[in-house]
């Protein structure tokens, strides 16, 4: 492994090793440079997010393991675009899209309902879609945007298919945080932004934190179950999301931006090598575990975790 003390400072710093220095450093004391993850046939895997930017890469990747690969995705056109392209760039034909939308609980609940109808096992649930509306929205149940996709989507999701990944176990659920939850620290009385202002990066990186939160509360409940939740940020890396989302940002860290594979390297990591079957609850960054707080103020108290899943039931009934 790479030293532990330069990884640490490469984390702390920040932009080195969020950026594709980071990666290309720490990739090099990875067995096979990175290259060596066990095939996955036999084995189903479903990421949403799979249309475009770290998920598309992802589902790529999974793919080219040799998974069944299951592609969640809101649009029926860009969905079969990206399955037909996967298929032929990995030659596995086992790829197959789930219409749904993160942002719509009824779009959710028939999402589900058809996976575990048609589907005889999932064993990894990769999280990765993922907004950061620019100004406050309400989704088709009137709930705030970026905390109705990020949250409350992934929450039904998952709750939903937990029932089905029970039963093939071992199973993962991967879900793709941000580097930007360390700057803010979630508030369990405004998870809306009903009362504090709207700032787009504050409010997302907030749901970022609480997905964080949620993976800790599933590796609790699903202890002894041989369900794992991890997890993990991808550092930065040039994607349409980045590009539409941030576009300063984009521009002035250009070439020093991961490739969208480069980030979506510790999901697929978390989804199939051996190492994190063996633990649950981590927070994963460039295959290594993370603190999940950098400073004091944006710790949880003990309860708030089992608050925000008594907040997200109430919430998708
Ligand atoms: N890129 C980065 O540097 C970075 C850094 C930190 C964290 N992340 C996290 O990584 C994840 C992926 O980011 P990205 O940059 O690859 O994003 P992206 O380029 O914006 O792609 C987002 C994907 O999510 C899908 N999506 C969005 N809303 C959805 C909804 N309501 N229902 C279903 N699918 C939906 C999009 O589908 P459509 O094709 O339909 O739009 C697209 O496939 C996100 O969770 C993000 O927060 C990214």
């Amino acid at each position: 492994m790479l030293d532990a003390a330069l990884d640490r400072a490469l984390d702390l710093t920040i932009a080195p090793g969020y950026s594709r220095v980071g990666y290309e450093l720490r990739r090099r004391s990875w067995p096979g440079g990175g290259a060596d993850l066990p095939q996955m046939e036999g084995r189903t895997v479903l990421v949403t997010g799979a249309t475009a930017g770290i998920g598309r890469a992802a589902a790529e990747r999974f793919a080219g393991l040799g998974a069944r690969t299951l592609l969640l995705a809101r649009s029926a056109e860009r969905g079969e675009r990206a399955r037909a392209e996967i298929a032929a760039a990995t030659g596995n034909p086992d790829v197959a899209v789930v219409l749904g939308d993160l942002g719509s609980l009824g779009s959710i609940r028939e999402a589900v309902a058809r996976i575990t109808e048609h589907e005889a096992a999932l064993h990894v649930l990769v999280n990765n879609a993922g907004v950061m509306a620019p100004e406050r929205t309400l989704s088709a149940d009137g709930i705030e945007l970026t905390f109705a996709t990020n949250v409350l989507g992934t929450f039904a999701l998952t709750e939903g298919l937990l029932p089905l990944m029970r039963s093939s176990a071992p199973a993962r659920i991967v879900t793709v945080s941000s580097g930007g939850m360390y700057g803010q620290k979630l508030d369990l009385g405004d998870l809306q932004t009903e009362r504090a202002e709207y700032a787009p990066a504050a409010v997302y990186a907030r749901t970022k934190r609480a997905q964080v939160l949620l993976t800790q509360e599933w590796a609790v409940a699903l202890a002894g179950t041989g369900v794992v939740a991890h997890a993990m940020h991808p550092g930065w890396a040039d994607t349409p999301g980045v590009r539409d989302s941030l576009p300063r940002f984009h521009r002035v860290l250009g070439p020093a931006l991961r490739t969208p594979e480069q980030g979506a390297d510790t999901i697929v990591w978390l989804g199939a090598a051996a190492e994190p079957g063996r633990s649950s609850g981590g927070f994963w960054h460039d295959r290594r575990r993370r603190p999940v707080n950098l400073l004091p103020t944006t710790r949880a108290k003990p309860g708030d975790g089992a608050r925000l899943v008594a907040e997200c039931r109430g919430l998708v009934g």
